[in-house]
């Protein structure tokens, strides 16, 4: 499972990136806000410091809701940088443009997706990616990560190609529960890959190796 960082944060991406896991990130207009990116010189410039830290894919979504805006927006994108994947919110114009830059050979990931019917609508329409925002729909207490599972079944009973990336990850156990669905990527914050790491025991069996590593050679 690809690991994606879910931030616009210049320092965390490093972070992620340095940690030698991390296979992408993602942005929305409320993660660039969060950074106080704004203006479409600031916008560009951020994205290609993005693109300068990884190695992997990186979504950036376009804030048109109209099929025109988004191919304008999404083709002035798509040229920063090949890493560069178009983000595009799950509306009827957007169904619209992914088969446009699927067709044109462009990346695209298809975000807000709450249903297994929307996720089949983004597939047939090309995607490269697909966003189910697990982490939403538990906080409606709705099974996020059954969705997954829907569309891992849908997506494996007809080969479709469009990469099942789960998104609004909030901890380690909903990152562990994906790669155990076959979700093929996850998108999260820093912390909870960060937590993947950790266990009492590990740091109890640490101390005790070199408190006898010590007391032998003093
Ligand atoms: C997806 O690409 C979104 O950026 C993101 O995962 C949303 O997460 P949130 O629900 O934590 O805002």
């Amino acid at each position: 499972m690809k690991f994606f960082i879910d931030t616009a944060n210049l320092a965390q991406i490093k972070e992620a990136q340095d940690l030698g896991v991390l296979d992408g990130v993602t942005t929305n207009p409320s993660l660039m806000a969060k950074e106080g990116i704004s203006g479409d010189t600031n916008v560009i410039a951020h994205y290609k410091a993005i693109c300068d830290i990884v190695e992997g894919d990186v979504s950036a979504e376009v804030i048109s809701t109209d099929f025109k805006g988004m191919v304008r927006e999404g083709e002035a994108l798509a040229e920063l940088d090949e890493k560069i994947v178009v983000k595009i919110p799950m509306v009827k114009d957007g169904v619209k443009a992914l088969k446009y830059f699927s067709d044109k050979g462009i990346k695209t990931n298809c975000t807000l997706i709450f249903s297994a019917g929307q996720a089949l609508l983004a597939a047939k329409a090309g995607a490269t990616y697909v966003s189910p925002f697990i982490g939403r729909l538990d906080d409606i207490s709705t099974d996020g990560l059954g969705l997954i599972e829907n569309i891992r079944v849908i997506y494996d009973n007809y080969g479709f190609e469009t990469e099942i990336l789960a998104a609004s990850v909030r901890h380690p156990m909903h990152i562990i529960e994906c790669a155990q669905i076959g979700a093929d990527v996850m998108t999260g914050p820093l912390s909870a890959i960060e937590a993947l790491l950790k266990h009492p025991l590990t740091d109890i069996g640490l101390a005790k190796f070199l408190a006898d590593h010590a007391k032998a050679n003093s």
